[in-house]
């Protein structure tokens, strides 16, 4: 089931503190409720920013990567399980996974879990992303960052219900800064992916409430015309 269109634009608050933060999500308003967190605003800010960003009705991807013993991984994410954050990232192996996900299904909680395959800022063929993608899934994976490129064959292989979720977005004419696999809102919709994490291209635009707008515009004619 795929969210509601505006959902499925991630923002991602790349700033070092709590106050640039909330800046940037008093500017979006109304017009964005997603946003991802990731290791350096979670970091200096705690839970206690997510309280606050929950405390204003906003959904959270907590983007933290972890990896570590299977019974280390357990225990950092019974923490996370009771925030409320609807996506929490691993960049763990099968015993990692499968921890995690006893400790959600324990608690009941609604906590989505998402492996990293390959980062993007390693080289990769689409064998070892499909094998890593496998073996997440076998192991009680919700879903996986994965770039735009290989959505399409994801999608058609673990089916409908998995959650993709795609960095390196960039819409057409927009500046490229370090992402090296771009694909357009559009692309990204039409390839198959739940959500688009967008970050520069919003948080350095002049009208960043405007830039989301227009992304969420490309989503919603992009899944009229493809979903
Ligand atoms: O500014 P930009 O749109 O490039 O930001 C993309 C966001 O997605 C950043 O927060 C980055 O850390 C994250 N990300 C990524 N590539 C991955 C995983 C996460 O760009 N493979």
């Amino acid at each position: 089931m795929l969210p509601p269109a505006h959902e499925q634009l991630i923002v991602a608050l790349d700033v070092p503190t709590g106050k640039e933060a909330l800046q940037l999500v008093s500017t979006l308003n109304t017009t964005v409720s997603f946003y991802k967190v990731g290791m350096q605003l979670y970091f200096a800010e705690g839970n206690s920013f997510i309280k606050e960003l929950k405390n204003q009705g906003k959904k959270i991807f907590l983007d933290l990567k972890i990896n570590d013993i299977p019974e280390t991984v357990a225990k950092a994410v019974e923490v996370v399980s009771s925030l409320g954050v609807e996506y929490l990232t691993l960049f763990s192996g099968k015993a990692q996974i499968e921890a995690a996900r006893s400790v959600i299904t324990k608690n009941g909680s609604a906590l989505k879990l998402l492996n990293v395959t390959v980062l993007t800022s390693e080289s990769s063929d689409f064998l070892a992303v499909e094998s890593r993608a496998k073996l997440s899934f076998d192991a009680g994976a919700h879903g996986l960052i994965c770039s735009g490129f290989e959505t399409q064959a994801l999608r058609e292989k673990f089916g409908k219900d998995v959650v993709l979720i795609n960095p390196g977005i960039r819409p057409l004419g927009a500046d490229v800064n370090d992402q090296v696999r771009i694909v357009t809102p559009k692309k990204a919709i039409q390839s198959g992916a739940t959500h688009l994490v967008v970050g520069r291209p919003i948080s350095q635009s002049a009208n960043p409430r405007l830039a989301a707008e227009a992304i969420q515009r490309e989503i919603a004619d992009a899944r009229a015309l493809f979903v």
